[in-house]
């Protein structure tokens, strides 16, 4: 067998950074704040931290607008103190990987503001401007991805500029080869620093169509998903070969790349020897929950128009579509590139509340979720709080939510005929304020996260005083016990690094169950995703023996209600 990089056999550990560690009371997290926890992640067992942006940024969207693509918000600190964070990081074996954001920047970077001036500046040409129509409206009916037209005028300049998602995120014109210079630079210049490699944000978005025509409107305002069209537009692999020659060459990095709108049968020209990434983060398994390809607005039927009271995600689909996403995604990176598994991010609610049935008790079903995370092939990616049992808030008005796409998801359903509650359900369900919630450190007031008397810039969960690192450290049943357990049995079995996977029960809508396959060494997986008690048929159990399982008690023949177990090889 061929010798696994790093970035396959180790963990990945996801920080936002605002939400994260506050050291100087200003109530929104800091790079030194981070440095303070690396032990915690050493003893996690991480591999290497990837950074949500924490570049000079107005934050409208959480420093996913970036203003400059060299420097660190004061926010979050100086430069030194990231200096630091990458030195301290290493030693401890923890490699920082940062986020890039090539499609859009801020509209308060200096290239944006040189080239809304007029239509001849030197940047005239690096963002994307297109005249009116004649009755003076936008050039296409696009919707951004955070709702409203995809195009905002600019007096000055007399034109429209086009934003994917915010207005002020105005996307960047990857045909000007002076752009794609700029911004191959920007990551060099982290390279340099000693980052280890980069998630790459929304990169299918890059390239956009010769001709810009109305969609096929999706929605009672009259428009059409932006995404439908410009999202993986032939061409783009072009652009990202050399994106990849200019900035990866001779380096030993890692590279995922956020990739909404590439199929699994696609997956071959993006990863692996002829691709250009590492891996690619598809999300065919987080959308079950939406119509077709709409991201983060319109949950599909049977849900779309009922009541939302009482409902949860997991009541849209069935465990088998679930299933079918993930083989589907463990088959296409069989042979070719490599898989990075996650089922929470900083722009998806909480796992706990988003695969289970409601009722599900969240302590087990999070340590059934970090049961699939870490004996799945692929990389394993935890997000913040995931290792805790983190789970979604629900606040009662949307004045309360800091995120601008929970905004924009609000006034789209109350256009799409939703009443007020409905609308506020969907937010619930799917804000991505659910997972950006302070981290919960102890059981001091606001959980540890900050020192001083400033409110943090969200609210902290109001299960603080259980769901905390400092607590769960010393409670051998919590969720943060069974992520060391899974961590250290995954050391220990290279079955779960190396091996094959095959899934086993694929009818089964109670009952995850897979294999894992090394040679003659087999282990087998077998998760419950419902509240019922599930017999599991022989040919899984008989002969092997119980090597971990998530229910404490002497486990027996039968799956109790969201119990998570690891089989051993058959010794018959
Ligand atoms: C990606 C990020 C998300 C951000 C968007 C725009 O989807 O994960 O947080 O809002 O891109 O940059």
């Amino acid at each position: 067998m061929e010798k696994q990089k790093w970035w396959q056999k180790g963990i990945i550990y996801q920080i936002y950074p605002k939400s994260f560690m506050d050291t100087t009371g200003s109530g929104t997290g800091d790079l030194p704040g981070i440095t303070s926890k690396l032990d915690y992640l050493r003893d996690l067992g991480v591999g290497a931290v990837w950074l949500t942006p924490v570049y000079p940024s107005p934050m409208v969207d959480n420093g996913y607008d970036i203003a400059d693509y060299t420097g660190i918000d004061p926010s979050y600190g100086t430069m030194e103190d990231f200096d630091r964070l990458v030195t301290e990081a290493k030693k401890r074996g923890i490699r920082i990987v940062m986020d890039l954001v090539f499609n859009h920047s801020s509209d308060h970077h200096a290239w944006f503001l040189e080239s809304k001036k007029d239509r001849t500046n030197p940047r005239a040409d690096w963002y994307i401007w297109r005249d009116a129509k004649p009755n003076g409206s936008a050039p296409t009916n696009w919707r951004s991805i955070f709702g409203g037209s995809a195009w905002t005028w600019c007096e000055e300049r007399g034109q429209y500029y086009l934003h994917t998602f915010a207005p002020q995120q105005p996307d960047l014109n990857w045909e000007n080869p002076e752009v794609r210079r700029a911004l191959y630079d920007a990551a060099r210049f982290w390279l340099d620093k000693g980052v280890y490699g980069f998630r790459i944000d929304a990169i299918t978005y890059i390239k956009k169509p010769m001709e810009f025509k109305d969609g096929k409107p999706d929605g009672k305002d009259g428009m059409a998903g932006v995404h439908f069209m410009t999202a993986n537009t032939p061409g783009i692999l072009d652009f990202l070969r050399e994106f990849r020659r200019e900035v990866f060459k001779g380096h030993d990095l890692f590279s995922v790349g956020e990739a909404n709108g590439v199929a699994p049968d696609e997956l071959k020209d993006w990863v692996g020897e002829r691709g250009v990434f590492d891996m690619l983060f598809e999300f065919s398994h987080m959308l079950l929950s939406f119509q077709e390809g709409e991201v983060w607005c319109y949950p599909r039927e049977p849900l779309a128009g009922k009541p939302l009271e009482g409902w949860t995600p997991s009541d849209g689909w069935k465990l088998t579509e679930l299933k079918r996403a993930l083989s589907a995604s463990q088959a296409a990176t069989r042979d070719n590139g490599w898989y990075p598994i996650f089922f929470e991010n900083h722009d998806q609610p909480r796992s706990v509340n988003h695969f289970f049935p409601k009722g599900a008790d969240t302590k087990k079903a999070a340590k059934a979720m970090a049961t699939v995370l870490l004996t799945l092939r692929g990389t394993p990616f935890i997000f913040q709080g995931q290792e805790l049992g983190f789970a979604n808030v629900g606040w009662p008005s949307i004045e309360e939510y800091n995120d601008i796409s929970s905004h924009g998801q609000y006034e789209f359903a109350l256009k799409e005929g939703f009443t007020p509650e409905q609308a506020m359900g969907f937010v619930h369900l799917f804000s991505r304020d659910n997972a950006r919630t302070p981290m919960q450190w102890d059981a001091t007031v606001n959980a540890g996260f900050t020192s001083g008397k400033a409110k943090p810039w969200l609210p902290v969960h109001d299960d603080y005083a259980v769901v905390n690192a400092e607590v769960e450290a010393r409670d051998p049943d919590s969720v943060l016990s069974w992520y060391h357990k899974l961590v250290q049995f995954r050391r220990e079995h290279q079955e779960l690094t190396a091996g094959d996977y095959e899934e086993l029960m694929p009818e089964s809508e109670e009952v995850y169950a897979f294999a894992r396959t090394l040679g003659h060494s087999r282990l087998i997986t077998v998760v419950n995703f419902s509240l019922n008690e599930v017999k599991l048929p022989e040919e899984i159990t008989r002969g092997r023996a119980i090597l971990l399982s998530s229910h404490g008690e002497e486990a027996g023949a039968v799956l109790h209600p969201l119990e998570a177990r690891v089989y051993g090889t058959c010794q018959d």
